[in-house]
Parts: structure tokens; C-alpha cells; sequence
């Protein structure tokens, strides 16, 4: 039994996630943290909206409220949405908090008293049309290393390289698309990374397993060589900054977002019900029990491989430093980026309203965009769902429990022995049981996914070939333990699925009386293929999961913007 914190990428305050930030970080953590919890380690899975920034500001600004109170009820409705995903968060925090305005001063104090802080006087684009200070991100242009014509001002997200806006080509406002700018003189803090290139690489070059995609990323950026990055901000919504003479500005909200990793951790420990003790502290400082797994999209990864680490190993402090990053490439829409803006793609809160949660969640873990960028199209959604969910797993659970209802009644049956096929099966599940664990452990989800759906075509294939329907016309016995069998077949796969469709096992265990609960995870395929005795009482669910039809994949493609009849179909 060990210790693991988990975290996943915090969410941008300013509106509803897409099925791509969702798989991208989110669910991913959420899988692993259910099964890392069943295979009885404690488990800590953080995760906070990421509030500060010019984008929670001006997206306050357009609907009319102030920026603390857009925040919170932009919190709550993320939140909301991530409870339908049955995303099991231990703690969901805010980046706003108290704690982390605290934790974050800390960090900053820390690294001034170290020498890692300059105070310089910079030039920053002002925008004469905004009346403002252009945030980097709010500055387009056209990228100096790749050409990208709309790399932002703080990273191009074509070539994932970090910017400072003065490098752009054509730079303009992205707020009012004014190109009327003018370079001002404004003072900031900068954190300088280049003295710390040495520890973050001797760091990054230690970690041995890290995914390909990873360390790639983290190499690429190091060998570019490091520069001082600038950590503060003249804007009003942010962490302000503790420094005489920074009356009025606040720190970046990359420099204080990984911290709230941390800050959540603590807002966790504060909610505390009376009488629970939650030590955040052991969780993160000194903390050599812990493994610390992050998971992010592959823009975050230069920010949790080389910034916050700075920020770490710089504060000369033993906190903890991520010791595994799962990092995901993209998720496409038909081929092309999801976008906000031109209402492309499907947002969590419209996906819901579709289906439930258990369809979005199995498509995305089986197609997570783990090496490569993957696509969502609604036929492909549909195909899947139709034929795992629905025909292989739903249908498999749905004939043997009504089967074994009509002719047995509403218990496992009594009679007969495993024979030959039992033990064939038996075998077969557990070399699929194991690769599984395996998947699962490593966090392959697309393996994972796999080996999930083989399990529920032995099951299939087993009621197949075993077919009680005609065993029971000359051998009653035989025909009890096929279902009995397979109704403990049905009890694994309520067990064995919840990592990825939580809520579908929960009404499974529900109706077979599953008496484990979440903290259970089987490695023993034949005892578990014997768990359920003989009169043990079950109820027959209504079907697990419904088909999705032809009509309804042209009817959403036609609602979402996807292109059916297009290249990215699948
Ligand atoms: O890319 C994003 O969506 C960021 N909000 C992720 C922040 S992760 C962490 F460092 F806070
Ligand atoms: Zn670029």
C-alpha cells in the first residue's frame, strides 16, 4: 500500500471544457485514481479551476460581472459538470484561495531570498485602443520559429515553444484586433531560470520512465537554452504581489497555478469535517512516502517540466516534485481543433444533455490521444459505443440475467460443476485480468479500454458456445452452472469496469448485490468466477446502455458543426 497524489491540469476558470480538455487531463487522472484506490493504495486527487488571468477578467467583463463573483459561479457550474463525470476528485479547489495567495507568496519569498529574483524595468505592449497592458496571451502574432500566424504572445500552440510577445511578427491586440500598440516602460519580477537550468535538468535527466512525448518536450525546451522569465503582471485579478513598490500588480497565473497543486491541497485539509485530521503538508513537504503522478495536455507539459520545477528546487525546500507525467497529445473534431469561439466541436454540458457520462468516458479512454492526436466524430462515437457498450457488454449482462430469471428465478442457481469450458475460460480471463491490472497500472488507457472490452467478448463468446438455452432442454445442472458462471462473470465486470464507466458498475453491482465496494480489486480469476453462491439474489436492470442510430449520428454531427460525409469521419 503507498501513498499517491494525483493531479490533473487545472481547468481554465473562463467557460465549459470540451471532450478534449476533459480526456486531456481530467478523466485520465480520474481513471487512475480509481483504480490505484481499489488496488488499496490512499490515494490524494486534487485537481482546482485555474482562475486568474486576463481571460477570467475579460470574460467577466462580457457577461457583465466582477471577476470574483463570475469565478465562483463559473466554479460551480465546472464542478457540477465534473460530479456528472463521476470524476472523483478528492478536492476540487479554487486557484483564487486564500492558500494559494499564501502558498504562492511563499514560493516568490523563498526564491528572492535565494537570488533567484530581479526586479527590472521592461517595455510591455500597451494597447491605445484598450486603454490597457496587453497580457502576453492577449498579443497575436505570427511565431519567429515556426511560422504559426496566430501564436499568442506567451506560447506558439502550434510548435509548444514559449514566447515572450516581443518575439511575434505582426503582433496585435487579440482583444480588439488593434494593431495600434505602443511599448511602454513597466516594472516586473523575474524568476532567473538559467541559474536553475542546471538542477531542472539534472532533475528531468533522472526520470527514466517518463512517456516519450514527455521528456521529448522537456528536452527540446532545455536544449533551447533557459531565460529569466517574467512571473508578474500588471493586472488587477491575481495573487498581488508582496514587495513594496508591486502595490497593483499580481503575479502570472502560470507562476501561481501549479502552486495551487498545493494550495488545493491545503483548501482540502481546511474543509476538513470535525473530528477528521487531513495533514496537506505530508502529502507534499518532505514527503518521501509519496509518489506525485501529473497528468496534462502536451502544451502544459513545459510549465510542469521546467517552470514549476524551478519554482520548487529553487525555493531550496523539500517539496515534492513530480515523480511520473502523463502527458496526452490532442483530441481533434473531425480532424480539425475543437474551438469555443466557432462553436465547433461538443462541450461537456452539451455532451451530457446526450448521454450519460459512462458513453463519453469509454469512447475517450478508448481512443485517448496517448501518442498521437485522435478524433472524435460522431459516427465513430456511435460505432463504439454501439458495439462494446451496448452489444457486447449490456447485451452479454442483459441476456444472462434474463435468462437465468425466466428459468431459474432471481437467484444464482444451484447444480452442476465447472467443466472444461469453465476452466478454459477461467483461464482466458485471467490473462486478461492481468494484462488489464497491468494497463491500468502503467496508465495505458487505451490498453486499458482494450483489455476491458476482450473481457467482455470472453464472456460473450463463452454464453456462445456454453449456450444454456439448450443445455436446460436435457441437462438442468449444466445449464445452472453456465449462469452461474456467467452471472459472476457479470459481478467481475461490475467490479472491473468502474475505473472507466463508474457509473454503469455502480448500478451493475447494485442489481447483483455486489458486496465489495471501491477500495476492492480482484486478481484471482477463478475465485472470482465462484463469488457469488448459489441463492445469492439479483434483480435484472434495464438495459446498461442504449444504441445510438444512424439518424441521431447525421442529426448531433449537424447540431455540433462535425462533417459526416468529410475526410475526418471515421
Ligand atoms: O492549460 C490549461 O488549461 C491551464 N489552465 C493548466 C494549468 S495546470 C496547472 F499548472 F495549474
Ligand atoms: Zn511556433
Amino acid at each position: 500500500m503507498a501513498k499517491i497524489l494525483i493531479t490533473s491540469a487545472l481547468p481554465y476558470i473562463n467557460g465549459i471544457k470540451h471532450l478534449g480538455n476533459l480526456i486531456g487531463s481530467m478523466l485520465s487522472a480520474d481513471v487512475y485514481a480509481r483504480f490505484m484506490r481499489a488496488a488499496g493504495n490512499t490515494v490524494l486527487f486534487i485537481c482546482a479551476t485555474d482562475e486568474h488571468g486576463t481571460p477570467a477578467e475579460i470574460a467577466a467583463h462580457e457577461e457583465g460581472l466582477p471577476v470574483e463573483e463570475y469565478c465562483r459561479k463559473q466554479h460551480e457550474i465546472q464542478a457540477q459538470i465534473y460530479r456528472d463525470f463521476a470524476l472523483s476528485f478528492d478536492y476540487f479547489g479554487r486557484s483564487s484561495s486564500p492558500q494559494n495567495h499564501e502558498l504562492t507568496n511563499h514560493f516568490y519569498h523563498r526564491l528572492d531570498d535565494a537570488g533567484l529574483i530581479e526586479e527590472r524595468a521592461i517595455a510591455q505592449v500597451y494597447s491605445i485602443d484598450d486603454g490597457r497592458f496587453l497580457p502576453d496571451r492577449y498579443i497575436t502574432g505570427t511565431c519567429p520559429h515556426c511560422g504559426y500566424p496566430n501564436a499568442r504572445g506567451d506560447q506558439c500552440e502550434n510548435c509548444t515553444r514559449l514566447l515572450e510577445p516581443t518575439d511575434l511578427k505582426d503582433a496585435r491586440s487579440a482583444i480588439s484586433g488593434s494593431s495600434n500598440l505602443e511599448v511602454r516602460e513597466t516594472k516586473h519580477l523575474f524568476l532567473k531560470l538559467p541559474v536553475l537550468a542546471d538542477r531542472v535538468e539534472a532533475w528531468i535527466d533522472s526520470q527514466k520512465d517518463w512517456p516519450l512525448l514527455v521528456s521529448s518536450i522537456a528536452k527540446g525546451w532545455l536544449k533551447e537554452g533557459l531565460q529569466d522569465r517574467g512571473i508578474t503582471r500588471d493586472l488587477k485579478w491575481g495573487v498581488p504581489v508582496d514587495r513594496p513598490g508591486f502595490e497593483g500588480k499580481v503575479f502570472y497565473v502560470w507562476f501561481d497555478a501549479p502552486i495551487e497543486y498545493i494550495g488545493a491541497t491545503k483548501e482540502w485539509a481546511d474543509a476538513a469535517p470535525p473530528g477528521e485530521m487531513r495533514d496537506w503538508k505530508a502529502w507534499w513537504y518532505d514527503a518521501h512516502d509519496v509518489r506525485y503522478v501529473e497528468f496534462m495536455a502536451k502544451d502544459n507539459v513545459p510549465f510542469h517540466t521546467v517552470s514549476f520545477p524551478a519554482t520548487i528546487l529553487g525555493s531550496g525546500e523539500p517539496w515534492k516534485l513530480a515523480d511520473y507525467i502523463k502527458g496526452f497529445s490532442w483530441l481533434n473534431f473531425y480532424g480539425g481543433k475543437f474551438s469555443t469561439s466557432q462553436k465547433r466541436g461538443i462541450f461537456l454540458d452539451q455532451a451530457l444533455a446526450e448521454y450519460p457520462s459512462d458513453y463519453w468516458r469509454y469512447w475517450l479512454l478508448a481512443n485517448a490521444p496517448e501518442t498521437d492526436d485522435t478524433s472524435f466524430t460522431f459516427g465513430g462515437f456511435a460505432g463504439v459505443c454501439n458495439k462494446d457498450l451496448a452489444d457486447t457488454f449490456g447485451n452479454f449482462v442483459n441476456r444472462t440475467l434474463r435468462f437465468c430469471s425466466a428459468r431459474f428465478g432471481d437467484a444464482v442457481p444451484a447444480g452442476g460443476k465447472p467443466g472444461p469450458m469453465e476452466g478454459e475460460l477461467t483461464a482466458s480471463v485471467q490473462t486478461t485480468l492481468d494484462r488489464y491490472t497491468a494497463a491500468l497500472g502503467a496508465m495505458q488507457l487505451r490498453r486499458a479500454a482494450e483489455a476491458l472490452r476482450e473481457l467482455w467478448v470472453l464472456g460473450n463468446v463463452y454464453i456462445d458456445r456454453a449456450a444454456p438455452w439448450t443445455a436446460i432442454k436435457t441437462d438442468k445442472d449444466r445449464a445452472a452452472i453456465i449462469l452461474r458462471t456467467a452471472i459472476n462473470l457479470a459481478r467481475l465486470y461490475a467490479i472491473l469496469g468502474s475505473p472507466i464507466i463508474p457509473d454503469t458498475c455502480a448500478r451493475l453491482r447494485e442489481a447483483l448485490g455486489v458486496t465489495v465496494g471501491d477500495d476492492y480489486w480482484p486478481n484471482d480469476a477463478a475465485a472470482e468466477l465462484a463469488a457469488l453462491p448459489a441463492g445469492h439474489a439479483f434483480s435484472v436492470p434495464p438495459p446498461l446502455f442504449k444504441k445510438i442510430a444512424p439518424e441521431e449520428v447525421v442529426a448531433l454531427a449537424a447540431r455540433y458543426g462535425g462533417d459526416e460525409a468529410g475526410e475526418g469521419a471515421a
